[in-house]
């Protein structure tokens, strides 16, 4: 592919808060999926269906270990079976995701032209966004969204994070703290669960030097909610991703055997999913998920998914004991920085990035 990245969007940038404000009765068809990708009824798992909910309170215990081992055993169910799964008893104080996911909606609240100024490019990505991929005439999803940076702290720059409401800096800046400690917790569980060193994973991520970015995503409300997606299938290209979820709107749908099961979060639940550098460092014991976002005609909605991700410029590649003869490694070693370039250029495209790693066997 000969794509630059360097360069600006291929076309003018339409801001989806536009379009819906405007009051237009149809979606251009910009926005119109092909039938198979719509959300259709029929692929919709009954709405009693959802993703595990797992409480981890009781993993830092230290003193019932068979308490440490019921939720070992729920994690490593829903790694293998679902690739999704909710936390709840996390240790991040629900007033504060309350607060964060506040901040955020009233950022996007704010006029377009007052968001204007973070407007971002297809370079970096950091700043006020309202597309992934750079394919001119490609099919676009109905939101507008915020990428920023979190760690490596050489990368985080607050100037670019927005400024008003008040406090939006503080409280992300906090959020993300608090997110990294539970991605670090997490992994350790994933270690143990895989059956590697307790510090496999944070190791094989670069230790201490572990990447974070945050992604607001802002869903407005679609006059023809059938015929588009918020957010188009995919699965996420990094380690570990802790979705903070809007807490009156559902959207997010996770797929499990060919049918989408729509999330329907707990209160002050965390939803944290594998990633494709997961999928890699496990080969494949653990499998990235695909997932997607629908969204509605009377109601918009606000998530924060915080993307918890290895160092960017070291090879990952599957854990060496879980290499066998039988199960021989699936994928060549790659760096977080090369894989992401397939997603910037290309924009979500299911799984396809992370199968197309497959070492030819
Ligand atoms: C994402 C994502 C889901 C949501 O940003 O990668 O999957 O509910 N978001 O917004
Ligand atoms: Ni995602």
């Amino acid at each position: 592919m000969t794509t630059n990245l360097n360069q600006d969007w291929p076309e003018p940038i339409v801001r989806v808060q536009s379009l819906s404000e405007s009051g237009c009765s149809a979606v251009p068809s910009r926005y119109i999926k092909p039938p198979s990708d719509r959300p259709n009824v029929f692929s919709v798992a009954s709405p009693s269906m959802n993703i595990p909910i797992i409480d981890i309170y009781g993993f830092a215990l230290d003193q019932d270990d068979s308490l440490r081992q019921t939720i070992l055993n729920q994690i490593s169910d829903a790694c293998r079976n679902w690739g999704f799964f909710q936390i709840i008893n996390h240790g991040i104080r629900g007033e504060l995701l309350d607060d964060v996911r506040r901040a955020w909606y009233d950022f996007f609240k704010l006029s377009v032209e007052m968001k204007q100024a973070y407007a971002n490019n297809p370079k970096t990505y950091e700043g006020y966004g309202s597309r992934l991929g750079v394919q001119k005439g490609a099919i676009l999803d109905w939101s507008d969204y915020f990428f920023l940076h979190y760690l490596p702290s050489h990368l985080k720059d607050h100037s670019k994070w927005p400024a008003i409401p008040d406090f939006i800096r503080e409280m992300t800046e906090e959020y993300g703290e608090e997110v990294v400690k539970v991605g670090g917790k997490l992994l350790k569980l994933l270690s143990l669960n895989l059956g590697l060193q307790e510090g496999y994973l944070q190791n094989a991520f670069g230790g201490e030097e572990v990447g974070a970015c945050l992604r607001v995503n802002y869903y407005p409300k679609c006059p023809q909610p059938e015929l588009t997606l918020g957010l188009s299938s995919h699965s996420d290209p990094g380690g570990l991703t802790f979705l903070l979820p809007d807490d009156k709107v559902a959207g997010l749908q996770v797929r499990k055997d060919e049918k989408w099961i729509t999330v329907k979060p707990a209160a002050h639940a965390i939803i944290v999913n594998v990633g494709d550098q997961v999928q890699v460092l496990s080969n494949a014991i653990y499998k990235s998920v695909e997932h997607r976002v629908i969204v509605n005609s009377d109601k918009e909605r606000v998530s924060l998914a915080f993307f918890y991700n290895p160092k960017s410029d070291i090879p990952i590649e599957p854990a060496k004991a879980l290499i066998t003869q039988d199960r021989p490694a699936l994928y060549p070693p790659m760096t977080f920085d090369e894989y992401r370039l397939f997603i910037r250029t290309r924009g979500p495209q299911g799984k396809s990035q992370v199968d197309a790693l497959k070492s030819p066997r």
